[in-house]
């Protein structure tokens, strides 16, 4: 019985007929068919279980999984390759899970009616509405097996609290630790930050031709014309004997530079933080285009300009690789370089930017 004295399936009714509804079809807390079948109930809990332990296999391996980039033919590549799909396996899974265990609780568990209501325009609920209207609710909860104290009741709430913890540290964690820190987390093996020109101390890395991975040869001023330029790549004399080392240097997508020999009376911008970075009329700078990524690998002389094929950005080489036309808006970064005593270019040191579309440093970056 409830609060009036009448009981709650009576209530539920009289809430109907209040409201002017026609009850077509109910079934109610004291009829046999109001219990949903035990597979149903079986299949929501599962739903729910479900859904909760892939949250929390995909907040396990975001967190712990190991994501750093690993090349090919090295121990645990196989392990970073998993990770983009795992992770997305699992968060698919409950995100999944938990929106079949919600239709399949609305469908199966909560007590099916047909009606027909008729609209009204009273102010206010009198003390009768609101009682019958608790006891409809009442009396939907407890034909689904929605107490408080339910096992179903507890899976959605673990299983909604593993999910939304997930999706949390998943959105969060990205912020959490900035790829282009410098400081303790700047290892020489974090390659967001640091390319293949990166010196290790007292190491001296050179500019060398884009030729077959195992032939290195070095670059010198005479082999480039005014007006002209060359594809270069790293290289240290510690790998001239490694033919797989050499081979993966041209392999890393952030290492291509391009070396410009300008003609001479090109009259080239001030740029006072960017001072001792160029030999002269040569000048190095990335060779893969801050909009998308595509090789820079067009140069017209006659206007100083280097050219990116794919959505035509321009980069003004007169005033080291600003974008002038096009959908880029960072400058290619610039590789410093120099001439060593034997006449060889060498690089001074890393790119003075993060290579490519990092988008995420817009203006930072110069
Ligand atoms: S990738 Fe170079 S302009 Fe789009």
């Amino acid at each position: 019985m409830e609060g009036d004295g009448r009981s709650r399936d009576e209530l539920v009714r009289r809430s109907a007929e209040l409201d002017g509804v026609q009850l077509e079809e109910y079934r109610g807390s004291g009829r046999p068919e109001a219990t949903a079948s035990r597979g149903s109930r079986l299949l929501v809990l599962t739903c729910w279980i479900g859904g909760g332990l892939s949250a929390l296999a995909a907040g396990g391996m975001f967190l712990f999984w190991p994501w750093h980039y690993v090349p090919p033919g090295e121990e645990n590549h196989y392990l970073y390759t998993l990770y983009t799909p795992l992770l997305g396996l699992f968060l698919g899974l409950a995100v999944l899970g938990v929106a079949a265990a919600l239709i399949l609780t609305v469908k199966r568990l909560l007590p099916q009616e047909v009606a027909v209501q008729q609209r009204h325009l009273e102010n206010g609920s009198s003390e009768e509405d609101r009682s019958v209207f608790v006891a409809t609710v009442d009396d939907a909860r407890d034909n689904a097996g929605l107490n408080r104290r339910s096992v179903f009741s507890r899976a959605a709430l673990a299983s909604g609290g593993i999910l939304g913890t997930t999706l949390g540290v998943v959105g969060l964690g990205a912020f959490v630790r900035d790829p282009w820190e410098t400081g303790p987390h700047a290892e020489p093996k974090d390659t967001l930050w640091h390319t293949g020109w990166r010196p290790q101390v007292g190491e001296k890395v050179y500019l060398r031709l884009a030729t077959e991975p195992t032939k290195v040869e070095l670059v010198t001023p005479a082999d480039l014309e005014p007006g002209a330029s060359l594809v270069v790549f790293p290289f240290r004399e510690a790998e001239a004997d490694d033919p797989e080392k050499l081979a993966k240097v041209m392999e890393q997508s952030d290492n291509p530079a391009t070396l410009y020999r300008l003609p001479e009376d090109t009259d080239v911008a001030e740029w006072p933080e960017r001072a001792g970075m160029n030999y002269g009329d040569y000048y190095a700078f990335s060779r893969v285009c801050t909009h998308l990524g595509c090789p820079v690998g067009m140069y017209e002389t006659a206007l100083d300009r280097a050219m990116c094929p794919c959505h035509q950005s321009q980069f003004n080489l007169a005033d080291y690789a600003k974008p002038i036309f096009g959908p880029a808006t960072r400058p290619l970064p610039q590789l410093p370089i120099d001439v060593d005593s034997d006449g060889y270019f060498i690089a001074l040191g890393d790119f003075t930017g993060p290579v490519g579309p990092a988008f995420w440093l817009l203006g930072k970056q110069p």
